[in-house]
C-alpha cells in the first residue's frame, strides 16, 4: 500500500518508534493521520509537528480505542491504515506480580484485538486495508529478562498471524513488526539487559523506513535487525540448539547484573 492521500491511525505515536512512524508517513502526503496515546502532550505535539490529530487513548480500554476509531471516521471518512504500535514491558520472570501480567496482556495483545474489531469491518467494507502490529523480537525469539513480555509479544505475533490468514482474502494486508533494540525511551539503560540490546540497536527512524517498505511491498514480517530473521530460522531448524545458546547468553547477563548490583550496593555503602 502507497500511504499518499490514505487516512492513518497509529497507537502509541507520541513518542519513540510510533513517533517516528508518524513523521515518516508525514513524508508520504497522506490524507489524514491520527496520533492516538495516552500522553496526550507529546501527541499534541507531534499533530503539530506534521498537520494530524492527536487524541487522548488508553489501548487497553476498549471504549477509548472505539472512540479513536469513530473519530477518525468522523473526522476523514474512511481510515486505511492502522499502525497497532503502543507497548509497555515488566522486568522479572513468573515471580512477576498478576496485575503486571494482566497490565501487559490487555497493552501487548488486547490493544491489538480492540483495534481490529473496531476498524477491521470497516476497512473490509472499504475493499481493504493495512494493519500493522508492533510485536517484537521477543514475540520470535525470547526477551531475556522478562517473562510478561516475552509470552504478551508471542501472542502479539500469534494475533498478526491469525489475522493475516483470516483477512488476507478480504483485502487486509497485515504486517507484524519484530525490532530487537531501538534507541528510545523504552530501553532502560540502567538494566544491563537492555545495555545488551543497545549495543545492537537501531534508530525509530531506521525502523520507520522499514514500516513504509513493507507496507509498499505487502510483506507479513518486518525485521529491521535482519540478524532476527537469521535467529528465527536457527531456532525452527534446531529448536534445542537454540535454546542451549539463549540459555548461554542469559547465564552471561545474569553475572553482569550481579556485578552491577554488587557495585551500586559498595558505591551505596
Ligand atoms: N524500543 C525497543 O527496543 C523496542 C524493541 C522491540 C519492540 N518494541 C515495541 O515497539 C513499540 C513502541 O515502543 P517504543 O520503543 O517506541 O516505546 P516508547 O516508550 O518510546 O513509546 C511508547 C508509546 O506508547 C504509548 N503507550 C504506552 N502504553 C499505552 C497505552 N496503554 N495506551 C496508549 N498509549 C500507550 C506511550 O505513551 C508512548 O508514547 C512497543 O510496542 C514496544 O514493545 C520496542
Amino acid at each position: 500500500m502507497e500511504l499518499g492521500d490514505r487516512v492513518v491511525l497509529v497507537t502509541g505515536g507520541a513518542n519513540g518508534i510510533g513517533r517516528a512512524i508518524c513523521c515518516r508517513i508525514a513524508q508520504e502526503r497522506p490524507r489524514g493521520i491520527v496520533i492516538a496515546d495516552r500522553d496526550l502532550d507529546a501527541a499534541r505535539e507531534v499533530a503539530s509537528e506534521i498537520g494530524g490529530i492527536a487524541v487522548a487513548c488508553d489501548v487497553s480500554c476498549e471504549e477509548d480505542v472505539k472512540a479513536v476509531v469513530e473519530r477518525t471516521l468522523q473526522e476523514y471518512g474512511r481510515i486505511d491504515a492502522v499502525i497497532s504500535n503502543a507497548g509497555v514491558t515488566s522486568k522479572g520472570g513468573f515471580e512477576t506480580p498478576d496485575a503486571d501480567w494482566d497490565r501487559l496482556w490487555r497493552v501487548n495483545v488486547l490493544a491489538h484485538v480492540y483495534l481490529s474489531r473496531a476498524a477491521v469491518p470497516k476497512m473490509v467494507e472499504q475493499g481493504g486495508g493495512a494493519f500493522v502490529v508492533t510485536a517484537s523480537a521477543a514475540g520470535l525469539l525470547t526477551e531475556i529478562g522478562s517473562a510478561a513480555y516475552s509470552v504478551t509479544k508471542h501472542g502479539a505475533v500469534a494475533f498478526a498471524e491469525w489475522l493475516s490468514v483470516h483477512y488476507r482474502n478480504q483485502g487486509l494486508k497485515v504486517a507484524c513488526l519484530c525490532p530487537a533494540g531501538v534507541a528510545t525511551n523504552f530501553l532502560d539503560l540502567d538494566d544491563p539487559i537492555h545495555q545488551f540490546l543497545h549495543l545492537s540497536s537501531v534508530t525509530p527512524e531506521h525502523v520507520a523506513d522499514c514500516v513504509i517498505e513493507a507496507l509498499r511491498q505487502e510483506t507479513f514480517l518486518v525485521l529491521p535487525h535482519p540478524e532476527v530473521g537469521e535467529f528465527f530460522e536457527f531456532k525452527t531448524k534446531d529448536y534445542d540448539r537454540w535454546l542451549h545458546n539463549f540459555a548461554h547468553v542469559n547465564t552471561r547477563l545474569n553475572r553482569l547484573n550481579e556485578r552491577a548490583a554488587a557495585k551500586a550496593q559498595t558505591s551505596a555503602e
